[in-house]
């Protein structure tokens, strides 16, 4: 490759002979082309200061029984000549050849953007891998695309979005999120061993037992990453159903991750001319820890993926732990005078308004008010809320039905099930096929008409059990494209919804946190991340969602769960570092904890827009109940919001320092008792805090 490409190449990609580097921030990707026409992964870390020094594509050499491709890092997978490691891609035609081996065929470099064809000549497949640097993130985005030219079905039984071969220094660490209901989002850290470590999905969502994510780094004593320094290899997955992650050590000491779709009972059939495209990876490196890491995903999130870029979070109240199914119009006005007195800004009715919904046995399907609870309709209600100043909102499910339904009695076949065998009830409720093209007609009308109808400002859209019997035995293809199917049909029609009622805001839920990925990040405003309220368990919650998303799409609701023992201060501050809501019982709360709430509904305001488009510094982890402190740095570093926590009871003693980060060095802050440092000073020095158990606090700093 010549050494003056560099300077011509287009921004964001570079290019050599048969050569590319996808520079993003500080991490480069390197791609090659080898004689033989492989496509070879071959680089992945720091940028390095010239094109020439980022190695060439080679085959790797053989060894005893083994193929020298077992030991070459192609950038997609197939298993060629014997390959026995995990692989990106498979797939067979009837009677012809099973497993693809790809030959370079073109590339196309256009502004950031990176597009290299392969080709199968005998299983007639053309495959196009995307490339695209985000620079001002310091991320790639990486999906494929396989089309059938033959003239016969090609069946798919393996589409991953992509594989990664990490620098062979030895042993890695994953880090990765697992969890369950009522505690998403717990964070792990997995030594590998050899062989295959496999996270999943099998649920039809992502599901409360993880989110399609890795971060590697490196095991040798000395070596691994911090939260502000360290080498962190990292990846996630655009995509809201079943997943799969590998993470790959072989005997020969090389390691790999795997991340796409789950072949998991999986098969997608190409017929002549048509093509699949898997869902984007977004990946990227950085040498400055987890939180270098999740500012990436942040940014990312709220500028390039949210349907709303800069959202701020309205400050919404919730019905739903108030009054469960006992709805009615007056006691939501109730409700909503309490809230309004507050400074709630969206009032949000949850489950309990619609037909029949008198307890979860009956209604979902039926998505009209229910007659005896609203005889005049929702028009009363929204009119009451408006009429106080504040947004009106509603629950739904959309992909759900209870047999009691009307909807279920007209269609029994809509749901997910297999012929002959029990309809497998959860929560006593079925699931709606949404692979099926009229279902998905069938919502976008109803929930049209209910938008147009009814001045709704914000939908909290819900989705609250897992699949059984995962059967489509109308579908004229192979039943099992169900799992991709169903998932693309959800989102078309929650991005049909959007198109047409722009202004609304969607809140996604799954009993709690059991969908949040970065496809439901392109789709809503924000996520509510648990079920789970008590402040212990929801700090550390929400230290595992902030590794990937950022702070203002992150619901958190004040309840009144184990009110006698977390006090309301305590509580508003859990749920003021992301998006603040309240769903007590206000009607129980007395008027010193109403003037005390709405004081901080008050503080929240004034710092919302820190916490929602600032830098997020994870201080020191929840893990630490003794203190626990993470801090917001507005972009400009003008002002910062540092939160801490004390949860059990320390010893006695003086609590840990907590260090601020991120300020600017050289500029002087003050804090509100007006205590003036550098922001080095405040880095260097500390703060010294005097919490109490079970005491929190606010501290803010503002450059003078
Ligand atoms: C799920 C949600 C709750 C609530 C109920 C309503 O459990 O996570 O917030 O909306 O459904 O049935």
């Amino acid at each position: 490759m010549s050494a003056d490409a560099r300077e011509m190449a287009a921004l964001g990609i570079l290019v050599g002979d048969d050569y590319w580097v996808v520079e993003s921030g500080d991490a480069a990707y390197g791609l090659g082309v080898e004689p033989g026409g492989l496509l070879l992964q071959t680089y992945w870390g720091p940028r390095l200061p010239r094109l020439d020094d980022y190695p060439a594509a080679q085959r790797g050499t053989a060894f005893s029984m083994e193929n020298p491709l077992q030991h070459t890092h192609q950038e997609i997978a197939t298993g060629e000549a014997g390959v026995s490691d995990e692989r990106t891609l498979d797939g067979y035609r009837d009677g012809g050849p099973r497993g693809f081996v790809l030959r370079f065929v073109s590339a196309d470099v256009q502004g950031e953007k990176l597009s290299i064809t392969l080709r199968d000549a005998v299983l007639e497949a053309d495959i196009v891998v995307e490339y695209e640097a985000l620079p001002q993130r310091g991320l790639v985005t990486r999906r494929m695309r396989i089309a059938n030219a033959g003239a016969q079905p090609l069946h798919l039984n393996r589409v991953l979005s992509g594989t990664f071969y990490l620098p062979q220094t030895g042993e890695y660490v994953l880090n990765h999120l697992d969890g369950r209901w009522g505690d998403e989002f717990r964070m792990q850290r997995e030594p590998l061993g050899h062989g295959v470590f496999q996270r999943e999905s099998r649920r039809m969502t992502t599901s409360h037992g993880g989110v399609p994510y890795f971060a590697m780094e490196r095991a040798e004593a000395g070596w691994g990453a911090r939260e502000e320094s360290g080498d962190v290899w990292f990846g996630t997955l655009e995509w809201s159903g079943n997943w799969k992650l590998l993470a790959e050590r072989t005997r020969d000491g090389r390691s790999m991750v795997h991340l796409g779709i789950n072949d998991h009972d999986f098969v997608y059939d190409l017929l002549p001319g048509e093509a699949f495209t898997t869902p984007r990876l977004i990946f990227g490196y950085t040498g400055g820890g987890f939180g270098a890491m999740s500012r990436s995903f942040h940014d990312f999130v709220r500028q390039d993926l949210s349907p709303r870029p800069n959202y701020r979070p309205p400050v919404v109240y919730n019905s739903w732990y108030a009054t469960l199914f006992d709805v009615s119009a007056e006691g939501q006005v109730k409700l909503a005078e309490k809230a309004a007195a507050m400074g709630v800004e969206m009032f949000v009715i949850d489950d309990g308004w619609f037909d029949k919904r008198v307890n979860d046995r009956a209604g979902l399907g039926d998505w009209w008010p229910d007659k005896n609870k609203f005889p005049l309709g929702l028009k009363p209600l929204t009119d009451a809320v408006h009429g106080r100043g504040m947004q009106f909102g509603i629950w739904i499910e959309p992909e759900m039905v209870n047999p009691d339904s009307d909807l279920y009695r007209a269609h029994p076949d809509w749901i997910i099930y297999y012929p002959g065998r029990e309809r497998t009830l959860s929560r006593n409720q079925s699931m709606l096929n949404l692979g099926r093209v009229d279902v998905q007609d069938y919502l976008i009308d109803m929930f049209d008409r209910l938008l147009s109808s009814t001045e709704i400002d914000f939908i909290k859209w819900d989705m609250n059990r897992n699949v059984s019997e995962p059967g489509w035995p109308e579908h004229d293809r192979d039943q099992r494209e169900i799992w991709v199917r169903y998932v693309d049909g959800l989102y078309r029609v929650w991005k049909t919804l959007r198109e047409r009622h722009p202004n609304v805001i969607w809140e996604n839920c799954s009993g709690g946190g059991g969908r949040v990925d970065m496809g439901m990040m392109g789709i809503t405003e924000q996520s509510w991340a648990s079920d789970n309220t008590v402040p212990p368990a929801r700090l550390e919650i929400q230290e595992g969602y902030s590794q990937l998303f950022p702070a203002n799409t992150m619901a958190a609701w004040v309840t009144d769960e184990d009110l006698h023992e977390f006090s309301l201060d305590l509580r508003f501050h859990v749920s003021m570092a992301g998006a603040l809501g309240v769903g007590g019982n206000l009607l129980t709360w007395t008027d010193e904890m109403l003037a005390r709430a709405a004081e901080h509904v008050a503080i929240y305001k004034t710092i919302r827009e820190v916490v929602s488009a600032g830098d997020l510094y994870r201080l020191r982890s929840p893990r630490h109940t003794d203190l626990n402190a993470l801090m917001y740095v507005a972009k400009d570093k003008s002002e910062a919001v540092l939160f801490a926590f004390r949860i059990l009871k320390a010893r006695i003693g003086k609590l840990p320092l907590v260090f601020p980060a991120g300020l600017d060095p050289e500029a002087l802050y003050a804090d509100e008792e007006g205590v003036t440092r550098s922001g080095a000073a405040w880095g260097q020095l500390g703060i010294q805090l005097k919490l109490k158990d079970l005491q929190s606090t606010i501290i803010r700093l503002r450059r003078v």
